[in-house]
């Protein structure tokens, strides 16, 4: 029997699937003869078949909606139904960006008042939400410090430090603004190693790049060391803070030294991270690099909220105004939680982490042995002693019905399996996940070759996962219905 079917299979002429709703604009002329296409070879199948179709589709899908989801650094929260609910409002979804400023007072209310909170969040004096990514976000950050010291006659600073647990999207940002990359090492706790900063910390440093907490999952203890270091340089300390679910309302990076931050708002803010997007990267700073903020920014004046442009501005890095859906359900989220339970969300996106950490630790190697924060990096390199690859332990995951953690990332740990539990998970749901990896960890001892042949029960077996990326083909090919 098959188990999934493919459309161009069950394609029969003259089979129909789907009904048109009645025209609701007025009918016009079909476009000349040579602009039409003759003939348009579409899938011809019955309603039922499409509903098996899509639904069979459907389920051959993950993501947070299905199961646990601790993809490390990704934060795969469960987002609020609610806030897309909300987020599709016609008063939202209809809005035409060209509308005049006062026929939109509301959502420029809404991005003033988003602003004012992550402003306040992150403890700086400003916040631009233009940038419509982390790495985006990271650009801004970057294209700013550029004009920051450019702006103060010092062109010498073209070099960014960054660690060597970085996150990828770090050194491309860099790249992008065509600075050079310094790495400054993890010392043996996995905090940033001071002397060799201390080394590298030259004239030709403009900034050092930090994710707080690193993606170790680790807080810096040193964080004030580093930043006094850093200024009486002459450099200025940028934030990664794509991590901020470990932070909200605890720290304040403003306060922690940094001049200037990115947040994932689709990591942290309630829009679900993945599937390419939307997502947006708000750049918040300390008033020193105020001028230099991408366009726009939303003022109010007088009770009238406008579009403003700071004095130096880098311009406008993104289409309009930003991804203005994410920020609608950012808003929502903020404005539902309050204060106290924004605070919560970190508060047990550590403690869930935590507790992964301890209850796993042992059965696998914890390369840095102390309190993690939203996210925990375990090594598989005890299993690997006995022949069982991290990919082998992430592929039999599958086979509960779990999705793996992150693998070999950070790039300093061998073997990582870069777990983050995220505070919307239950107890039950991270004990469940806990029992999968300690009978890994027994088949690891026991049973390899059950490892090493995972996964046994998904749709596809092991797949070429370099060549998946490499050629992906996510299209539906008219060929195979003509075979
Ligand atoms: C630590 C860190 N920095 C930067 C990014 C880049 O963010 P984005 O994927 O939105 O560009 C991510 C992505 O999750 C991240 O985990």
């Amino acid at each position: 029997m098959k188990r999934h079917c493919l459309l161009p299979d069950i394609s029969q002429p003259g089979r129909i699937g789907c009904s048109l709703p009645d025209l609701d604009v007025p009918s016009g002329d079909l476009p000349s003869e040579e602009l039409l296409r003759q003939e348009l070879e579409l899938p011809e199948v019955s309603e039922v078949d499409l509903v098996r179709y899509f639904t069979a589709l459907s389920k051959l899908n993950y993501g947070v909606d299905t199961g646990f989801y601790p993809l490390g650094s990704c934060t795969m929260k469960y987002s609020p139904k609610s806030h897309e609910d909300i987020a599709r409002l016609p008063g939202f979804t209809a809005l035409h960006p060209c509308q005049p400023e006062e026929s939109v007072q509301g959502a420029l209310e809404l991005m003033y008042r988003l602003q004012e909170y992550l402003t306040e969040v992150t403890g700086m004096d400003a916040t631009s939400l233009a940038p419509v990514a982390g790495a985006h976000g990271e650009l801004a950050g970057l294209l700013m410090v550029k004009a920051y010291h450019e702006g103060r006659g010092d062109k010498a600073r073209t070099k960014i430090l960054l660690t060597d647990s970085s996150h990828g999207t770090n050194p491309a940002s860099v790249a992008m603004c065509r600075l050079e990359t310094g790495v400054v090492a993890s010392d043996a706790n996995g905090d940033l190693d001071l002397k060799s900063l201390e080394s590298m910390m030259t004239e030709e440093v403009a900034a050092l790049t930090l994710t707080m907490p690193s993606t170790l999952g680790l807080f810096d203890p040193r964080i004030d060391e580093i930043a006094q270091l850093v200024h009486e340089r002459g450099g200025l300390l940028g934030g990664d803070g794509a991590n901020f679910n470990a932070l909200l309302g605890q720290a304040k990076f403003g306060e922690l030294g940094f001049d200037y931050v990115q947040l994932n708002l689709h990591k942290t803010f309630s829009t679900p991270h993945g599937g390419g997007g939307p997502g947006s990267g708000p750049v918040c700073v300390r008033e020193s690099m105020v001028d230099f903020l991408p366009t726009p920014l939303v003022i109010e004046d007088n009770g009238r909220y406008k579009f403003s442009s700071p004095p130096k501005t880098i311009g406008k890095i993104a289409t309009f105004y930003g991804n203005f859906n994410v920020m609608v359900k950012a808003y929502a989220y903020t404005r539902s939680l309050g204060p106290k339970e924004l605070k919560r969300i970190s508060e047990d996106a550590v403690l869930n982490a935590n507790y992964l950490r301890e209850k796993l630790k042992p059965y696998y190697h914890l390369p840095y042995d102390r309190t993690c924060m939203h996210e925990v990096v375990f090594s598989g390199k005890k299993q690997k002693a006995k022949g069982v690859a991290t990919l082998d332990i992430a592929k039999r995951l599958l086979d509960y019905g779990l999705h793996p953690p992150t693998v070999y990332f950070p790039l300093i740990v061998s073997e990582a399996l870069m777990t983050e539990p995220t505070e919307t998970e239950s107890k039950e749901t991270l004990d469940n996940y806990i029992a999968a990896m300690k009978e890994i960890a027994t088949d690891a001892e026991e049973n390899p070759e059950i490892l090493h042949t995972a996964p046994r029960n998904t749709p596809v077996r092991r797949l070429d996962d370099a060549r998946a990326s490499r050629q992906l083909d996510v299209r539906w090919e008219i060929k195979s219905q003509k075979k």
